[in-house]
């Protein structure tokens, strides 16, 4: 029977103090899912840490966790399952903070319907317009606006009227399918399981009898066919087949598909399960697929309908919602994952910030955990998607901190970009290895990294002296050389360093091309962007040299004067004083100019040229 029911996934949103638990205790109460032995702990709960008095706290039977019971908020995203007759159901209760903007993102992720709680004596409150453009733009369309607290307002059928008006107005543009207002009362349980008698004036239904009703059904199953390959199954030579879960459509034995990427296509042979071969499956069901002809898949592809293929586009457009504890910087490359696919990715330009309470788009030049904004990226593979007001499943990516692996950000795809598609390379005859041939050495990137007065100008010079002196073809980069002319825009927030060290690196690889050795000194405080760097020019080719000081060798040192200033609070964001460094960790050379003199780093490091072969 239980299988056989629907499932509406729902999530509650609210203010603090709106009574999203209270109400999920009510729903949970008033469907019969509360048995004795948590009545009885309610009971004790209620009188020791409750806010009701005397009568029962339903609150305490969300908020589980010790911590959240002693500050009186919510913190994390609770999800509770209960079913009637008609329908399951599985609700998110998530918090209702500003700062946990990310904890309801992924509640309202995978909901189909929002109740928007709203406290009758306090009215629509910022938070209650923050929530509704997060559910909006995670692809919410039904929404119940539940005029919470009426008992307060002596169930006054005109504050009803005028918060709905107001609600109304505001979500017009929106584009939520349906909007459900109802009175009620979480704590007395009025228009929760039953009608009130206290709200004569009103006409709908009451909360758990729209919930039964809402029609969100089957729209995953009617959209395109989409398979992201989870893993291929090879268990012995006979047999290859593609498992995963059907993110939307269906798919039946004998049916065309098309590898989204490539194009390549096939017809499906079998559709296996567990229980047995089907002759059809649908948007939810995991299966494992076999085709009728050899096509080179793998984990992270997508098989789609021929009929209806998705974008495929390695620059697209975006809204994220940040999630990181550091803020997004553009130009920083990301791991970024999309079905079961994984790729690296960047934010190449941030359009705009949202401004969740009243929708107007900000300039910024990054974004801030808990942060909304739209975004361009551009990932180094291409990657196959729908729109993600079209399909909720195949649109919506994350991106993931290479070092610390927390996920940073949720993606909501809009569009694709085709602008770079029709930029094609042109080629030229003389490459990289002729030009490297001509002037018999192996062009390579010396990357000297360091604090501010450590000396990496000075012993790039000295580098740059010698290898010039033995006829080597080189040039030297310098930080404070580029920011005169190409990077005069830049300032030194960690965005513009980011962008810095981004317009060094592409600088330093057409130099590289051009056969030279190149060095280049640039304080580039950031290892995300000496990874970049590494992998831009390729491990082989990078040498990163920590030019290594201590702080109080340079500020000794001050040569240009700068440390004085940035003590006395004159300049801003200075590296070491209010601006971080990360050392590297394993550096290919490592110059302890604290130590030894200047001549001797340049030798050091001519030395593991030589042994390299690099230069002689
Ligand atoms: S990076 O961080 O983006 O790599 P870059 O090497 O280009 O910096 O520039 C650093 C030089 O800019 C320093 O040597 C110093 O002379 C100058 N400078 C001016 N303001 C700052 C600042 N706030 N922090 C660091 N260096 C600064």
């Amino acid at each position: 029977m239980a299988a056989k029911r629907d499932l509406l996934r729902f999530i509650t949103c609210g203010s603090v103090d709106d009574g999203k638990s209270t109400l999920i205790g009510r729903l949970l109460h008033d469907c019969g899912l509360i048995f004795e032995d948590t009545y009885s702990n309610l009971r004790t709960d209620s009188q020791r840490h409750g806010t009701s008095g005397d009568a029962l706290d339903f609150a305490l039977l969300l908020d589980g966790l010790e911590a959240e019971r002693q500050q009186g908020i919510t913190i994390d995203v609770a999800y509770r399952f209960f079913a009637t007759p008609q329908r399951s159901f599985i609700v998110a209760d998530t918090p209702g903070h500003e700062q946990y903007t990310r904890n309801m993102a992924t509640g309202a992720s995978t909901a189909s319907l929002a109740i928007i709680l709203v406290d009758a004596t306090k009215g629509l409150l910022p938070q209650s317009r923050r929530h509704s453009i997060i559910c909006s733009l995670l692809g919410i369309r039904h929404i119940v606006l539940a005029i919470n607290k009426m008992d307060l307002v002596g169930f006054d059928a005109a504050r009803f009227g005028a918060i709905v008006a107001e609600y109304r107005h505001f979500a017009e543009a929106l584009g939520f399918q349906d909007i459900t207002a109802i009175p009620i009362s979480a704590r007395r349980g009025d228009n929760i399981a039953s009608l009130s008698n206290n709200t004569p004036w009103y006409r709908g239904p009451y909360l758990l009898a729209h919930s039964e009703a809402v029609d969100v059904a089957a729209d995953q199953a009617d959209k395109p066919f989409r398979f992201p390959v989870q893993w291929v199954n090879r268990p012995n030579a006979s047999f290859r087949g593609f498992a995963g879960i059907v993110a939307s459509g269906r798919i039946a034995a004998g049916d065309a598909i098309m590898l989204a990427v490539t194009g390549a296509q096939s017809r499906v042979a079998r559709i296996v399960t567990a229980a047995g071969d089907l002759a059809e499956a649908v948007a939810g069901q995991a299966v494992t697929l076999t085709l009728a002809d050899e096509i080179d898949i793998a984990r992270g592809d997508m098989l789609v309908a021929p009929s209806a293929r998705p974008e495929t586009a390695d620059q697209f457009a975006a809204d994220m919602l940040w999630m990181g504890q550091e803020a997004l910087l553009p130009g920083r490359d990301y791991l970024l994952r999309i079905g079961h696919a994984w790729t690296t990715a960047r934010v190449t330009s941030l359009r705009h910030r949202l401004d969740v309470t009243t929708r107007e788009h900000k300039a910024a030049r990054q974004l801030e955990m808990n942060d909304i904004g739209l975004c361009h990226l551009a990932s180094l593979q291409p990657l196959s998607f729908d729109p993600y007001a079209e399909n909720r499943a195949t649109g919506a990516f994350i991106l993931v901190d290479r070092f610390t692996h927390e996920t940073v950000a949720a993606g909501m795809i809009r569009h694709g970009l085709r602008r770079a598609t029709n930029i094609h390379r042109a080629a030229f005859s003389i490459d990289k290895t002729a030009r490297s041939e001509r002037y018999g050495q192996r062009p390579v990137l010396l990357w000297f990294t360091g604090l501010s007065g450590s000396g990496k100008s000075t012993i790039a010079n000295l580098v740059e002296q010698a290898l010039f002196a033995a006829g080597r073809p080189c040039y030297s980069l310098d930080g404070d050389n580029l920011r005169h002319g190409l990077c005069r825009d830049l300032g030194f927030t960690a965005a513009d360093r980011v962008e810095n060290i981004r317009r060094a690196g592409e600088v330093a690889k057409l130099f590289l091309d051009a056969g030279l050795i190149v060095l280049a000194s640039f304080i580039s405080p950031f290892r995300a962007e000496r990874q970049m760097l590494r992998e831009l020019i390729g491990a082989e080719d990078f040498l990163e040299i920590h030019v290594d000081a201590s702080l109080e060798t340079c500020m000794a040192r001050d040569p240009k004067g700068l440390y004085a200033k940035a003590k006395a609070g004159l300049i801003p964001n200075f590296t070491g004083i209010s601006s971080p460094y990360e050392a590297p960790e394993n550096p290919n050379i490592h110059l302890k100019t604290g130590d030894f003199t200047a001549e001797a780093c340049a030798e050091q490091v001519l030395q593991a040229l030589r042994v390299k072969g690099i230069a002689c």
